[in-house]
């Protein structure tokens, strides 16, 4: 049994060749750049910065996290080398097993069917219940938007039942009973949330070239937007918003970056798209490192114009620049960024929406899901049962989540498959030291170790909550992978069960 669950599927086995589940390879370096950007920069800059700058106290005085106050910055920075250690990694294996997966493929080749399972599961937090948390980010931006032309929608329709049920907000918790009503039950639903998902969903159902090209045009936007927060802020900054720098020391600038850790999510999406990717083995790299060194640059100063413009204690809001903009008494600013974070966000759902019935695909390729939902469009090339199938569990998660809890569970489960990943490539070098490798991980018995270290330093910065969400997690995935994926593995056929 343990040979069945450590068995390992041949890389040359990962390239799916001609068969009629094959995708189209459409994308270039410069799209996967693109495709990097428009994943990472959203809900992370443009929300959860708030809380990773002025910490998280509850109602009755209990300390959630401590903020890190505006030394985020080295927060930034700090994220900034724990990624690129995990980047390099990811690197690595994305350009030896140019195929769709990512993470899951990669440790299906290097540590094994059950632990590639286990991360394939672990990924749905990423991509699906990330997307949860990005799609009611966006319909909060959405609403501030709005709010500038005096269009202000009911409470009811813009806040899901459990982002209401566990809220500290007065004027929020009393929809519970504002909401209209429906056999006692308060109707609460975040409707842009759920439609903006929708949309994304039928983008990617008609093709990847075109939904790259969308993502191209709110990619440019996102970056003048932010440039223009940038410019404008920083000749407002006022410097005694910089003392205290540190206001809760080491422990606010580790439990700051762990949320804010959000933000960095999604430069591995592009690593799902190797298989549309035109020679991968150059591309993939390139995508990946280029498109992380550009977002950690454009946030930490971003970071430090923001806490230049208010007080580090103020930023716990849902829009924390807009906020910021406000404090500094600019208002057109401040409607520009909200337009602005709606068009980012729109980009991050579009790559998310993306890599997540990609990575199912793979794994119903190999049986661990069921084959059928393994098709893909005739006409448009797309793995459209996938498709569909996230946008209506994101969407309906969207419509009634709360998004705190959506962060810490996306990012404790993201840094697990990180960690992985660092592991993996450790494991690959090892054991199939002389396949080529396009891109080499430099200095790799430094590096691989150091990235799984710095995984386990930014998970240990949550909150107990999301561990044990986490763990709850994994148990469901383990019992689905006995009751399915144990029987039906194409790898586990092979070997005669
Ligand atoms: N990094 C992405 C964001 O910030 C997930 O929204």
């Amino acid at each position: 049994m343990l040979r069945r669950l450590l068995s390992r599927k041949p890389i040359a086995d990962l390239e799916p060749g001609d068969s009629p589940h094959s995708l189209h390879r459409a994308l270039g370096a410069r799209d996967l750049i693109f495709l990097a950007i428009g994943a990472v920069i959203g809900a992370g800059i443009f929300s959860s910065i708030g809380t990773a700058v002025a910490g998280e106290v509850r109602e009755t005085g209990e300390v959630v996290r401590y903020g890190a106050g505006p030394a985020v910055v080295v927060s930034f920075v700090l994220l900034g080398v724990v990624c690129g250690l995990a980047a390099l990694c990811y690197a690595e294996l994305a350009s030896m097993i140019p195929q769709a997966g990512s993470a899951y493929a990669y440790a299906y080749a290097t540590l094994g069917e059950l632990v590639a399972w286990i991360i394939g599961w672990d990924l749905i937090l990423e991509y699906a219940v990330g997307n949860v948390a990005v799609a009611i980010a966006w319909a909060g931006y959405l609403d501030s938007m709005l709010s500038g032309f005096g269009i202000h929608m009911p409470g009811w329709l813009i806040h899901g039942y459990f982002d209401v049920a566990a809220s500290s907000h007065p004027e929020v918790r009393a929809l519970l009973e504002t909401a209209p009503h429906v056999a006692g039950i308060p109707i609460l639903i975040n409707l842009p949330a759920f439609l903006i998902v929708g949309v994304v969903t039928w983008l990617l159902l008609i093709g990847v070239k075109e939904s790259a090209r969308a993502n191209t045009v709110m990619v440019i936007v996102k970056l003048v937007v932010l440039a223009l927060f940038v410019f404008v802020g920083a000749m407002h900054v006022d410097p005694a918003h910089y003392t205290p720098f540190a206001p809760n020391g080491w422990t606010g600038i580790h439990q700051g970056a762990a949320i804010v850790f959000f933000a960095y999510i999604g430069f591995d999406a592009i690593s799902t798209a190797a298989e549309e990717t035109k020679d991968p083995q150059r591309n993939m790299p390139i995508g990946i490192l280029a498109g992380l060194a550009i977002c950690t640059v454009i946030y930490v100063v971003v970071g430090a114009v923001m806490t230049g413009l208010a007080p580090w204690d103020s930023m716990r809001v849902s829009d924390p620049l807009a906020h910021a903009l406000e404090t500094a008494g600019l208002p057109v600013v401040q409607w520009l960024v909200a337009a602005g974070a709606v068009i980012s966000l729109s980009a991050v759902l579009l790559v998310f929406q993306y890599g997540q019935p990609r990575i199912l695909l793979a794994m119903a390729r190999d049986g661990l899901l069921p084959k059928r939902m393994a098709s893909v469009h005739p006409k448009y090339k797309t793995p459209w049962t996938l498709t569909i199938l996230t946008g209506l569990l994101v969407g309906v998660g969207a419509l009634v989540a709360d998004d705190d809890a959506t962060y810490d569970l996306t990012n404790i489960g993201t840094l697990f498959a990180f960690l992985l990943v660092c592991i993996g490539v450790m494991v690959l070098r090892v054991v199939d030291p002389s396949r080529p490798r396009p891109f080499r991980v430099p200095f790799v018995w430094v590096v691989a170790p150091l990235g799984a270290v710095a995984c386990l330093w930014t998970m240990a910065g949550l909150p107990a909550s999301a561990w044990e969400r986490f763990a709850v997690w994994l148990v469901i995935g383990l019992a689905l992978y006995f009751a399915y994926g144990w029987r039906n593995s194409v790898l586990g056929k092979k070997a005669g069960g």
